[in-house]
C-alpha cells in the first residue's frame, strides 16, 4: 500500500474532514492577490481534476507559488472539505506543499488548452498528460481488460504466438524483414562488382529469411487444433505503406481461434465479443466517454449503444455488392463483384444504409488469403468481415480450409509454395477439423470506443511510414 492517494479515490471516497496525501501533476494555477490560490492537480488515475486551496499562511507561500506553475509536479497534504464551488463535489485545503519538478513556462510544451492532435503527435512523450490522451489510455487499458475477461470467461486459452516469423500469413508480402546480415557490406560488394550481390539466407541468423509477425493465426490454429478454443492477442506487424487515419505498421491484434467452429459460430462469437468489450467500457469508463461524447464525436454514445443493442446485419458480399450498386452513389472506387471494398464502401453500408454494424461473408477467392475455405461455387471462399460505423472493417476472420488437397490447390493459385507451410499442411494430414476464427485489431477498436479520428492517437508510440519516433 502506498502512503498516498491517487485522486480518482479521493474524488470518488473523500469524506469532509479526511486528511488526504496528494502527488499529481497542475493543470492549473489561479492565484487570487497574494492571499490564496487554486490548484487543479490530476495524477492520470481519472479524469477529474482534484482543486486543491493553498492558503496564503501555507508556509513557503509566495516562494512555493513563483515554482509552481502548468506542468509541475507537486505533493500536498490537506483536508477534504465540502466544496462551494461549481464542478466538484469536494476539495482539498493544504496543510504543507512541497514541489517535486518545476516545469519551465518557457518552454514546457503543453501550456494552453486545445492543441492539436498533430502537434501533440510530436510531442508523444508528453501527450499522456493532456486530457484526451489520458482518456485514450485508460478506455485502451479497459478494453485490454475485457478482452482477456470476455476471452478467460469462456474457457479460451491465452497463448503467445512467436513475433519473429519465416511464415507469411496473410501471403501478402508485407513481413518486415529480420536479418543480421551487413547491408552496407551487400551493397559495397554489389559496387565492386558492378552487378546485384545473390543474397545467401543460409548465411543469415535464422538461416533463413525472416521477418516479423503480420499476424498469429497460423501458429494459433496448431494450437486449437490441439487445445480446442485459444486466443492471442500482442503485436503485429505490416510494412503496407498506407497512409491513412486507420492503418499502423505496428499495432495490436486479437486473434481467437476454435476447433470444431464453422462459419456461423464464428460470426456470433465475433459479435458477442465485440458487445462485450463495448459494454465493459461503457461501464468502468463513463466519464472519459462522457468527455469524448462532448469534445470529439457528438454522435459517439448513441451509436455505441446502437451497437450494444441490435443485432448486427449478415449478408455476403454478394448481396452488398448489389446494394452498393444501386445505391445511386459515385463512390470515389467504383465498385463491382470481384473488387475489394474500400472504406467509404463499408461506410455507406454501416452508416446509412443499414445504420449499424454488419458481418459480409463469402468473398471472392481471388482478394482473400489462401486459408479460407473454399466454397462449393468455385468463386467465392468462407471468410467474414464486421463492419462497424465510423471505421470499417474492424474484424477479419473466416472458417479454415481443412482439407489437405483443397488447400495446396489454394495455396499453389495464391502464389505459395506449399513447401514452406509443411507444418500447416500437416493439421490438415493428421486429424483434421473444421476450424475458424478471426482478428480484431485493438486501435480501431480503441478509435471506435473513443471517436478519435485518427488511429495514431490511439496507440501510445505509433509507428507509421517514415515515422518511428520516440
Ligand atoms: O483482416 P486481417 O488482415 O486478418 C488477419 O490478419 C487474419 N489472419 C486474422 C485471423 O483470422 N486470425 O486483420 C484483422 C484486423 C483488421 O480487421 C483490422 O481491424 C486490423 O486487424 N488491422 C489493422 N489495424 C491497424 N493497422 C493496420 N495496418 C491493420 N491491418 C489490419
Ligand atoms: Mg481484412
Amino acid at each position: 500500500m502506498s502512503s498516498f492517494s491517487r485522486i480518482a479515490v479521493i474524488l470518488r471516497d473523500g469524506q469532509p474532514g479526511q486528511t488526504v496525501d496528494v502527488r499529481g501533476w497542475v493543470r492549473t494555477k489561479r492565484e487570487s492577490k497574494g492571499e490564496f490560490a487554486f490548484l487543479e492537480v490530476n495524477d492520470g488515475s481519472c479524469f477529474g481534476n482534484l482543486q486543491l486551496i493553498v492558503d496564503g499562511n501555507v508556509p513557503d507561500y509566495a516562494a512555493l507559488m513563483k515554482e509552481i506553475g502548468t506542468g509541475a509536479s507537486i505533493h500536498a497534504v490537506g483536508e477534504v472539505k465540502e466544496s462551494p464551488g461549481k464542478g466538484q463535489r469536494i476539495e482539498v485545503h493544504v496543510r504543507s506543499l512541497r514541489v517535486l519538478g518545476t516545469a519551465d513556462p518557457a518552454t514546457y510544451p503543453l501550456q494552453k488548452k486545445g492543441h492539436s492532435f498533430e502537434f501533440l503527435r510530436e510531442k508523444a512523450h508528453l501527450r499522456a498528460r493532456t486530457n484526451s490522451l489520458g482518456a485514450v489510455a485508460r478506455v485502451r487499458n479497459a478494453i485490454c481488460f475485457a478482452i482477456h475477461e470476455f476471452y478467460q470467461s469462456r474457457g479460451f486459452l491465452y497463448v503467445h504466438t512467436p513475433v519473429i516469423t519465416t511464415s507469411d500469413c496473410e501471403g501478402a508480402g508485407q513481413l518486415f524483414q529480420v536479418t543480421t546480415l551487413d547491408l552496407a557490406r551487400l551493397a559495397a560488394l554489389k559496387q565492386e562488382q558492378g552487378k546485384p550481390v545473390e543474397i545467401d539466407y543460409g548465411q543469415d541468423f535464422f538461416g533463413k529469411k525472416a521477418g516479423l509477425t503480420v499476424s498469429g493465426q497460423l501458429e494459433g490454429e496448431t494450437y486449437a487444433c490441439a487445445l480446442g478454443d485459444i486466443y492471442t492477442f500482442g503485436p503485429t506487424f505490416r510494412a503496407e505503406n498506407s497512409n491513412t487515419t486507420r492503418h499502423l505498421s505496428e499495432f495490436w491484434m486479437v486473434e481467437p481461434e476454435m476447433a470444431f467452429y464453422e462459419l456461423d459460430d464464428n460470426m456470433q462469437l465475433a459479435e458477442d465479443f465485440v458487445k462485450f468489450v463495448i459494454r465493459a467500457v461503457l461501464e468502468k469508463c463513463p466519464d472519459d466517454l462522457k468527455f469524448f461524447n462532448e469534445r470529439i464525436e457528438p454522435t459517439l454514445l448513441a451509436s455505441l449503444e446502437n451497437i450494444v443493442s441490435h443485432e448486427f446485419i449478415r449478408l455476403t458480399y454478394t448481396e452488398a455488392v448489389d446494394i452498393l450498386e444501386k445505391s445511386g452513389r459515385t463512390f470515389e472506387y467504383p465498385i463491382a463483384w470481384g473488387k475489394d471494398l474500400q472504406s467509404e464502401h463499408e461506410r455507406y453500408l454501416t452508416e446509412e444504409h443499414f445504420k449499424q454494424p454488419v458481418i459480409l461473408t463469402d468473398y471472392p477467392r481471388a482478394i482473400k488469403s489462401f486459408y479460407m475455405r473454399c466454397n462449393a461455387d468455385g468463386k467465392t471462399v468462407r471468410a467474414m468481415d464486421v463492419l462497424v460505423p465510423r471505421i470499417g472493417e474492424i474484424i477479419g476472420g473466416s472458417q479454415r480450409e481443412e482439407r489437405y488437397d483443397v488447400l495446396v490447390d489454394r495455396m499453389r493459385e495464391s502464389h505459395l509454395n506449399p513447401d514452406d507451410y509443411w507444418w500447416y499442411l500437416e493439421l490438415r494430414k493428421y486429424g483434421t477439423v473444421p476450424h475458424s476464427g478471426f482478428g480484431l485489431g485493438l486501435e480501431r477498436t480503441v478509435q471506435l470506443i473513443t471517436g478519435m479520428q485518427n488511429i495514431r492517437d490511439c496507440i501510445p508510440f505509433p509507428r507509421t511510414p517514415k515515422s518511428a519516433d520516440f
